[in-house]
């Protein structure tokens, strides 16, 4: 297993280039599934929870072309072999839920093995179900795993309870070839939706309304092949954002959709950094004045991500003043918390909210990367800590940033990856 190695930097300038979004290509290449013909994605990142999706795609029948020279992933299935996915993919990663829904709908089966509880809560599954028994599936949920039957899937008004993003692309994968029409209500709004409705709808689908709390699905008889190009990662963006920002430097990031990262950007602000929005890229600008605190509430799109919320929880001990975090969306997302104060933060936790005392030295020492985004925090800790931070379990990190060490490095951080 290999480390991070971080040295206290100079500030982060240069340029740096987003990779596409892992939250959008995954569940299209699940969405893949549902084609009769080849469909061939573009953009899509070199990370370790693609790997593991090509995987199990290849294990349920699909033929799967990684074409590494221009980031594109080929995805072919004439049969399904297997109607579902094994216990050793899901426990590597969650969202082998999302192949649910298709393969129930290209199939009429689907079983999925489930992981136990996760790093950052439980992560139930019951909306995922409870939108595909209302499409008429019948679902048995065993010991360790769930199992999906229908002779046919039938339209059906379906309302989330909370507008989870697995779920909504659960049920749009499952509804886009049910017969009749589906009304999905409080569905997640989230730019991957969208991503993903897009691609739905160029195979053919009939989806109206992604990117709003209402979306419409219009059941077709079969869907076909397509190219499409996965929309840029908001999450990298803000984590390349957050590390200008920390390192006090002054950064141009490339490949960005700002749409996407507003309440990010709106945060940045009130702390008092820079943000040049241009045709160029987004510019970070971290030096102009001292930066202050500011209160952050994470919540579903368009609302702060909490995919964010370590990254910027690492900023916010290092301004001027006190903060206070409260994580809306999971329940247990404060796992870096001890971890910073290990390295000299001053962060309390106090049920959902995090108070944060800004304006300590941070300290270099040996931290655990506990859940991907947290990994992602510890890093840009790092980067400003007197001394040398060493992470460890950083596969974490890699299943979610592509050429994560690279492009750090390129904006002169000083990182290395060790082996154990
Ligand atoms: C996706 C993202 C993840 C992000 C999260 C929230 C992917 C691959 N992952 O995860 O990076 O942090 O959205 O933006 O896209 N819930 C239920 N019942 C359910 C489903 C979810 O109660 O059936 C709850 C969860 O426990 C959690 C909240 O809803 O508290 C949000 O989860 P959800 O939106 O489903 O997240 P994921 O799709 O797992």
């Amino acid at each position: 297993m290999g480390k991070f190695i971080v040295e206290k930097s100079e500030p982060l300038n240069g340029v740096v280039e987003i990779s596409g979004s892992k939250n959008a290509v995954l569940p299209i290449m699940a969405a893949a599934l549902l084609a009769h013909g080849s469909c061939e994605i573009m953009e899509a990142p070199v990370l370790r929870d693609v790997d593991v999706m090509c995987k199990l795609l290849s294990s349920i029948g699909s033929k799967v072309k990684t074409k590494y020279e221009n980031n594109s992933i080929e995805i072919l299935t004439d049969n399904v072999i297997a109607e579902e996915a094994p216990y050793e993919l899901v426990k590597k990663m969650r969202a082998s839920i999302l192949v649910m829904g298709p393969l129930i709908a290209r199939t009429g089966k689907a079983k999925i093995a489930l992981p136990g509880g996760c790093a950052i809560g439980a992560r139930p599954i019951a909306l995922h179900l409870k939108g595909l028994r209302a499409l008429g599936a019948e679902v048995k949920e065993g010991h360790g795993y769930v199992e999906a039957k229908a002779d046919k899937l039938v339209g059906s008004n379906i309302y989330l309870d909370f507008p989870s993003v697995g779920a909504t692309e659960n049920i749009m994968m499952a509804a886009v070839l049910a017969e009749g029409v589906t009304i999905l209500e409080n569905a997640a709004q989230e730019p991957e939706i969208v991503d993903l409705a897009n691609f739905l709808n160029k195979m053919g689908a009939k989806i109206k309304g992604a990117g709003t709390d209402t979306i419409k699905i219009e059941g077709v008889s079969e869907l076909h092949g397509t190219k499409h190009t996965v929309i840029p990662d908001r999450i990298e963006t803000g984590t390349f954002m957050v590390a200008a920002a920390i390192t006090r430097g002054n950064i141009l990031i490339k490949n960005v959709v700002s749409d996407h990262v507003k309440p990010v950007i709106a945060k940045l602000k009130e702390c008092g950094v820079k943000v040049e929005d241009s045709d160029e890229g987004i510019r970070i600008i971290g030096n102009i004045r001292p930066l202050i605190a500011t209160d952050i509430k994470t919540l579903p799109y368009p609302g702060f991500p909490t995919d964010m919320q370590s990254q910027f929880m690492s900023l916010l001990a290092t301004v001027k003043g006190s903060s206070v975090v409260i994580e809306n969306v999971f329940e247990n997302r404060y796992m870096h918390i001890g971890e910073l104060n290990r390295m000299g933060a001053n962060i309390k936790i106090e049920g959902r909210s995090a108070v944060i005392q800004g304006e300590n030295i941070l300290q270099g020492t040996q931290v655990v990367s506990t859940d991907l985004r947290a990994g992602a925090a510890l890093v840009l800790a790092g980067l400003i800590a007197e001394g040398t931070t060493e992470i460890s379990d950083i596969y974490h990190i890699e299943r979610g940033y592509s050429d994560f060490v690279e492009k750090f490095r390129s904006l002169g951080a000083k990182i290395v990856r060790i082996e154990d």
